[in-house]
């Protein structure tokens, strides 16, 4: 299985920003042995278009960090899964954090858009994690165990999916999470899936990952690579983490 180095940009970068950082980073990357990485880039919607473009070139992929569960329609503000495929987009983030927490998003709600999107030929990204509370009160395992099945409830097992582990405690805080607690909630979060049926998902982990841990994190069992935010702004540092997890 390729690794694979999922940036998410937020709400960060203008489209020109974006065009920017796609050309540093075509004039960086061969350095990188891109036959072991696949590198997928979650802009924010009004800048996909332009990273379109030069995506086709670096064998890189393009996602949405969000869309709607209806291909068109009176939805106001929302995404178009459909329009974001049309376009070229592969892939779809979904149940971000900062979507549940902010913006009020349940499982139930990541259930509906991660059908929709299976059902265009497109590969959702379900993020699950706990927040820090519940770390502590050692309700871990069980809230991951809920996001799961609750978020993947009637999702036929042969079609392609990702899952992001992010502790939210971890995410945009520099506090990231020790290799041991990695280890042990990759192991379980890998067991669940293959006892829900679901065989060969690549298994991301995201939470204040940088060049400088993510050497260590990579070569923790079941981590198939990460989901980067802050990191993943600066083509640098960006490819720094991949080339970090490689050695
Ligand atoms: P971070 O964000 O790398 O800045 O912690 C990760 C994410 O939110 O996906």
């Amino acid at each position: 299985m390729k690794k694979i180095f999922a940036a998410n940009w937020k709400m960060n970068k203008s489209p020109n920003e974006a065009r920017e950082f796609m050309n540093e980073l075509s004039q960086k990357i061969s350095k990188i042995d891109v036959n072991k990485i696949q590198f997928i880039l979650f802009p924010s919607a009004l800048a996909v278009d332009a990273t379109l473009g030069l995506s086709k070139n670096l064998s890189l992929s393009i996602g949405v960090q969000n869309a709607y569960f209806a291909g068109s329609g009176a939805f106001t503000g929302e995404n178009s899964a459909a329009v974001a495929k049309s376009m070229g987009c592969e892939y779809v983030l979904i149940g971000h954090s900062e979507r549940r927490t902010l913006f009020s998003e349940t499982d139930e709600f990541c259930q509906k858009k991660i059908s929709f999107v299976q059902s265009l030929g497109m590969i959702p990204m379900l993020c699950i994690g706990e927040v820090l509370a519940e770390r502590q009160s050692g309700q871990t395992f069980q809230v991951l165990k809920n996001q799961l099945h609750s978020g993947l409830k009637e999702i036929d097992p042969a079609k392609k999916i990702i899952v992001a582990y992010e502790p939210v405690w971890a995410i945009g805080t520099g506090q990231v999470a020790t290799v041991e607690q990695v280890r042990e909630t990759h192991a379980m979060i890998h067991a669940e899936l293959l006892a829900m049926g679901y065989q060969n998902v690549p298994l991301l982990y995201g939470g204040s990952v940088k060049a400088e841990n993510a050497g260590e994190l990579s070569r923790i069992p079941h981590v198939d690579g990460f989901l980067i935010g802050g990191a993943s702004l600066q083509v640098d540092s960006y490819l720094a983490i991949a080339q970090a997890s490689l050695n």
